[in-house]
């Protein structure tokens, strides 16, 4: 049978760093996991109360509704206005999504199509490229870097945009940036909306981070930009915020014709998230929320570990303002042997389990990312297990 849309898709790298981990815990090591991005802290304890509630009502055992239920779309209005001072008509500019995933996802789907591209960075969260592909459209990948600097960023997305014909008709952009821990501030924000608005162009900002940030750091919100809601949109979601990673709530907020086509196109497609899931929702956003800052400080401390131990062990990576990941430079005299060689040594030899940079694109090669998903006394074992490994003969420099 030839299937479509599926067959041009390259072997998920990380699957093959994840077959490692998992041969080598049969084998009865124990493989400390630095490597996928799920968060290992509880949801708020009052989302597991009220979720439970809301499941035994059987009025909630029926179809909801699939832009999400107006409650919920209220509650995240509020989120906004009290956390970025960005106000949102609930009807108009808000869906609920089935995490970010899905909202960008099938937002290509009204965005993009055949004959259309879409502008990427280089490296990029994976789906972030593929969902252009699954719509159709083409990628244009521009290159972040790897000092990932903002500013040259944006230079290179200009240069993307004069050298595309058609132009591209939408930019994808995500700050704090997975993989490579980027930030950027609301001026270089106000830059891009300038540019969309002057050219028609559609901005889809995953926001997914946004409440993931470190050393008194606050990301702007792109709908902060006075006019940004002509052009682009946000997607924001309880994965991280709330550390409710397995419930699949985020919203796609802002320009409204972007948000209803999404809203139309759904309405086809779902019958919403299971609705004591929308309810409990609710109840974290409105009675927890500061849940987001204790998560924040776990995260904090346990990147000053991971940073601090590599550091002692000649392994130089600089600490990152945002996100729940330490994006890390292949260290000498390891650069030549490419990302995905290294994080398999760094697996089997080291059992410390981290991403290859080559995962998220070409532009990643050369670094392996570490996800702050382990508790402090693990990260410095990882560490201690990484100095064994990198310290022999032709390994790190003292
Ligand atoms: C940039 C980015 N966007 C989206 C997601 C996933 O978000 P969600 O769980 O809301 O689909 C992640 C998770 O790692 C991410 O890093």
């Amino acid at each position: 049978m030839e299937l479509r849309r599926i067959g041009g898709l390259p072997p998920y790298v990380f699957a093959q760093i994840d077959q490692l981990k998992l041969a080598a815990r049969r084998a009865g090591r124990d493989v400390i996991d630095l490597g996928f991005g799920n968060p290992d802290l509880p949801s708020p304890d009052v989302a597991v109360d009220k979720l439970i509630e809301a499941a035994r009502n059987p009025r909630n055992h029926r179809y909801s509704a699939s832009r999400g239920i107006p409650k919920l779309r209220q509650a995240i209005a509020s989120l906004y206005l009290r956390r970025f001072g960005v106000e949102l008509d609930p009807d108009s500019e808000v869906v609920t999504t089935m995490g970010a995933k899905e909202g960008l996802s099938h937002l290509m789907w009204v965005l993009a199509g055949p004959g259309d591209s879409v502008l990427v960075p280089s490296p990029s969260y994976p789906i972030h490229i593929y969902a252009p592909v699954f719509a159709g459209a083409d990628v244009r990948q521009v290159r972040l870097g790897a000092g990932a600097n903002p500013d040259e960023f944006f230079d290179n997305l200009m240069e993307s945009w004069e050298s595309a014909w058609p132009r591209p008709k939408a930019v994808v952009l995500s700050f704090p940036h997975n993989p490579t821990t980027t930030c950027v501030d609301l001026a270089w924000m106000a830059k891009l909306v300038d540019f969309a608005r002057e050219h028609e162009v559609a901005l889809i900002h995953d926001f997914a981070y946004a409440d993931i940030t470190f050393d008194g750091y606050s990301p702007p919100s792109i709908l902060q930009v006075p006019g940004a809601n002509e052009v682009a949109v946000e997607m924001y979601s309880l994965t991280k915020s709330f550390s409710m990673a397995g419930w699949r709530v985020a919203f796609t907020v802002g320009n409204a014709e972007m948000v209803q086509g999404l809203t139309k196109l759904k309405s086809y497609l779902d019958y919403g998230t299971f609705q004591p899931i929308q309810i409990a929702s609710i109840v974290a956003m409105n009675e927890a929320p500061d849940y987001p800052k204790l998560v924040c400080e776990t995260y904090q401390s346990r990147r000053d570990a991971l940073c601090d131990r590599l550091a002692q062990i000649g392994w130089e990576v600089p600490k990152p303002k945002g996100t729940m990941f330490v994006w890390a430079p292949i260290p000498e005299p390891y650069d030549e042997m490419g990302s995905l060689d290294f994080a398999k040594l760094l697996v089997e030899e080291a059992e410390v389990a981290t991403s290859p940079g080559i995962g998220f694109g070409p532009g990643g090669d050369g670094f392996v990312r570490f996800a702050l998903i382990e508790n402090e006394q693990r990260i410095s074992q990882a560490a201690r297990n990484l100095r064994r490994v990198l310290a022999r003969p032709g390994g790190l420099p003292d």
